[in-house]
């Protein structure tokens, strides 16, 4: 499949780009900086320059998947957490669309569930990240999201926890969220389906078929 990774600049985005060199896929990555190119033609991925706050229509034509693995991060205000997080998701989830694009696999988070449970200065992020899983739900798309806990970068260990609903909130080397993506792209089971996951004992790919 020929799959466009967005934010391949990004620490899970990148990590994607690698481990797909040696998968049967075809990697794009989408960035934002020329100069970004040469770390993503490493891996043998065409890159893509676009941005998420413009039309991405260009950027998504002709791919089969688009795994969403951007974000304006936490050092940007919440104007750029609405328009990268929130509405450049739901702009490239409607360029997918227009395009044909068939599957999109949003990187979300765990508690976009329930926002108002998280510690109050992430409401808004989880707010803004819950409307776009939402709007990829309602899409005509082949949808599937990724709902990591905490990422940190701890050594990955290629041993998840995955569920629909996980009953307790953890951490999860963004390593391992890369290689569940990886994953996802390929498991019969990812369709119409958002997956917990956090740090567990079962191999990623045994725990996200299990869930
Ligand atoms: N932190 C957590 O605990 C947590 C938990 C669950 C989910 N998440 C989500 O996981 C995502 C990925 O994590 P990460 O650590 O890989 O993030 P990261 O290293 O900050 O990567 C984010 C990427 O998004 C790109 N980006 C930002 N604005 C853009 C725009 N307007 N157009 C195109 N690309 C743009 C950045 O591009 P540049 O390189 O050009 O800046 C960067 O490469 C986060 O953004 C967050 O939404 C985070």
């Amino acid at each position: 499949m020929k799959v466009l990774v967005v934010g391949a600049n990004g620490a899970i985005g990148h990590k994607l780009v690698e481990l797909m060199n040696n998968s049967p896929h075809q990697a794009l990555g989408m960035i934002r900086d020329p100069e970004q190119a040469f770390a993503l033609q490493e891996f043998d991925a065409e890159p893509v320059i676009a941005d998420l706050e413009c039309d991405c229509g260009p950027a998504v034509a002709g791919c089969d998947a688009v795994v969403f693995a951007a974000g304006a991060g936490p050092h940007t205000g919440p104007d750029k957490t609405e328009s990268v997080d929130r509405d450049g998701a739901m702009r490239l989830i409607d360029a997918c669309e227009a395009t044909g694009v068939r599957h999109f696999i949003m990187l979300s988070a765990m508690r976009t569930r329930t926002p108002d449970q998280a510690p109050e200065k992430l409401h808004h992020y989880l707010q803004c990240k819950q409307a776009a899983d939402e709007h990829l739900r309602r899409s005509g798309l082949q949808w599937t999201i990724a709902a990591p806990g905490r990422l940190n970068n701890d050594a990955p260990t290629g041993h998840i926890e995955a569920a629909e609903v996980l009953e307790e909130f953890g951490e999860i080397p963004r390593v391992d969220v890369a290689r569940a993506l990886l994953e996802l792209l390929s498991l019969d089971n990812s369709i119409g389906r958002r997956v917990e996951m956090i740090a567990g004992k079962t191999p990623v790919r045994e725990a996200l078929t299990a869930s």
